[in-house]
């Protein structure tokens, strides 16, 4: 496995409109499986083909809302999105602090439908077809806006995108933006996806 260099603002691929999965090969497998130690090692909640540099439509996910371990803690829940789709976006909106791992370090709320009915194919080759709310529903929008080439910045305001975009660079002038980068003492690590 491998960790993979993960694109950020502005480069320009990450506004490609990614291509349909054809089938599941091994390539595909040791992509997904890169994918998964890309996304904990950086740490993040989602990730996308795309922000690899891959531009088709998989996506890895995990929650941390598996089972739980003999102490009570909720395990890991890796899921594999390969063509999803969303069928019905319900009409009630939710608002989440979104963050994502190729925008570095930046934060907002972003309101989205509560709850959509989504279809996709797992890692072996099975359909599903099922009815998602909450961070699931969220995470899964935020990641298939990759596939199209949108960030979660592209919801916000003019003026609050180019204030993000104006931090990140800042921050990259002042060589404390991007991986490694540290954190202030105290401030708590969100998610980002
Ligand atoms: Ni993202």
């Amino acid at each position: 496995m491998a960790i993979l260099p993960i694109l950020e603002v502005p480069d320009p691929r990450l506004r490609r409109i990614s291509e349909p999965v054809a089938a599941v090969t091994d390539e595909i497998r040791t992509l997904i499986a890169d994918m998964f130690e890309t996304m904990y090692d950086a740490p993040g909640i989602g990730l996308a083909a795309a922000q690899v540099d891959v531009p088709i439509r998989l996506l890895v996910m995990d929650l941390g809302d598996g089972p739980e371990d003999a102490e009570g803690n909720p395990g890991p829940n890796p899921r594999v999105f390969i063509n999803p789709e969303i069928l019905e976006p319900s009409e009630d909106h939710s608002v989440f602090n979104e963050g994502c791992l190729s925008v570095p370090d930046q934060y907002a709320d972003v309101e989205r439908p509560a709850h959509v009915r989504a279809r996709w194919m797992d890692e072996h080759g099975v359909q599903h077809d099922a009815q998602l709310d909450g961070l699931l529903s969220t995470c899964l929008q935020h990641e298939m806006d990759h596939l199209n080439g949108i960030l979660f910045i592209d919801h916000l305001s003019r003026l609050k995108r180019d204030m993000v975009l104006k931090k990140i660079e800042k921050a990259r002038a002042g060589g404390s933006a991007g991986s490694g980068s540290a954190r202030p003492a105290g401030s708590r690590r969100k998610a980002a996806a």
